[in-house]
């Protein structure tokens, strides 16, 4: 049987990777530190080690895959810790490319789109090196995460980790996300399920896109499984902007009024994935909507506050 080891495993999106890979004929270990588990925590068929990537305990290999998803994702999360969250893309990767070399692993990077940090290009194409502004607060992820493709390809490029893969994530939603991880999506429901007015940034023009998690999960597998070795954008081409995601909110769940605060520093104004790397390479296309997707987030937004 396949192994994997999937790092952040307990995570939102590590969960429905490892759901995946076991659905797919994997052994599946995830190597987690329990920072920002999701509520339903790593699957229940994987074996879990608790630990972080940045100084790994034992694990039990050997390992075909390794995904590496672990980090801090959330803007409230890696702003708690900006030196850990350093330390994670920087260190903790380093730490799980070595693993990959002495396993032999396939390596796959769960890189982000905020390497494009405040985009002056639009949409993002893979090509487009990125605006980050190096001392605003946020340059804590962003430049760990830039700091994680280069020294992935540094491996790969000195032949250490030959397979290697790096998927540039777009905002992704769905079922296993924590309601208290401070993205937008999961902060609108859960204010509008609690009866609290949502927290609107700015005058709320900004966009972003969102992809559903099923769909993130079928590129992320197409990917690995592929010989593509370039970073790939995965995420939704539906961009809108959050006073439009505020007011599909409203709509589905009743209206529980709107609070207004200041736009963080260095938020990006747009955000949107240039997908045609992902649709000429790998054959993906995000094929869930909003308005499809919406409803079972909402339903186990419900459920995860009832519980
Ligand atoms: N969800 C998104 O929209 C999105 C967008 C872009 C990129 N990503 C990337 O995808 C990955 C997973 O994100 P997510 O949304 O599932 O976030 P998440 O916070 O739900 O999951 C991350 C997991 O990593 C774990 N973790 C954090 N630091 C760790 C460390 N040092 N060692 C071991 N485990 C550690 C946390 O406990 C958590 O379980 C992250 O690398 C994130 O940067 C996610």
């Amino acid at each position: 049987m396949s192994r994997a080891l999937v790092t952040g495993g307990a995570g939102f999106l590590g969960r429905n990777l490892s759901a995946r890979l076991i659905a797919e004929g994997y052994e599946v270990v995830v190597l987690d530190d329990m920072s920002s588990p999701s509520p339903l925590g790593a699957h229940e068929d994987a074996t879990v080690v608790e630990g972080s990537v940045v100084e790994p305990p034992p694990l039990p290999g050997p390992f075909d895959r390794i995904y590496h998803l672990a980090s801090p994702a959330s803007p409230p999360r890696y702003l708690l810790d900006p030196i850990g969250t350093l330390r994670t893309g920087a260190e903790g990767t380093r730490q799980m490319l070595d693993l990959a070399e002495r396993e032999g692993s396939r390596f796959l990077l769960a890189s982000t789109s905020e390497v494009y940090g405040d985009p002056t290009q639009h949409p993002q194409s893979e090509d487009y090196p990125g605006s980050v502004e190096v001392t605003s607060t946020r340059a804590c992820y962003d430049e760990a995460k830039r700091y994680a493709e280069a020294v992935t390809y540094a491996y790969h490029r000195q032949g250490r980790v030959p397979e290697i893969r790096v998927v540039r994530i777009f905002n992704t939603y769905g079922p296993g996300m924590a309601p208290n991880d401070g993205r937008v999506v999961s902060n609108f429901i859960t204010q509008a399920l609690q009866g609290r007015p949502l927290s609107l940034h700015g005058d709320g023009s900004q966009t972003r896109s969102f992809c559903y998690v099923d769909d993130l999960i079928d590129g992320i597998w197409l990917l690995s499984n592929s010989d593509v070795t370039v970073p790939v954008n995965i995420g939704s081409a539906e961009e809108m902007s959050m006073k439009d995601l505020a007011d599909r909110v409203v709509e589905a769940l009743g209206d529980t009024g709107i609070e207004h605060h200041p736009l963080p520093e260095s938020d990006p104004v747009r955000r949107r994935p240039d997908l045609t790397r992902a649709r000429e390479l790998l054959g993906w296309e995000p094929g869930v909507s909003l308005e499809m997707g919406l409803p079972p987030t909402m339903e186990y937004f419900k459920s995860v506050l009832d519980a």
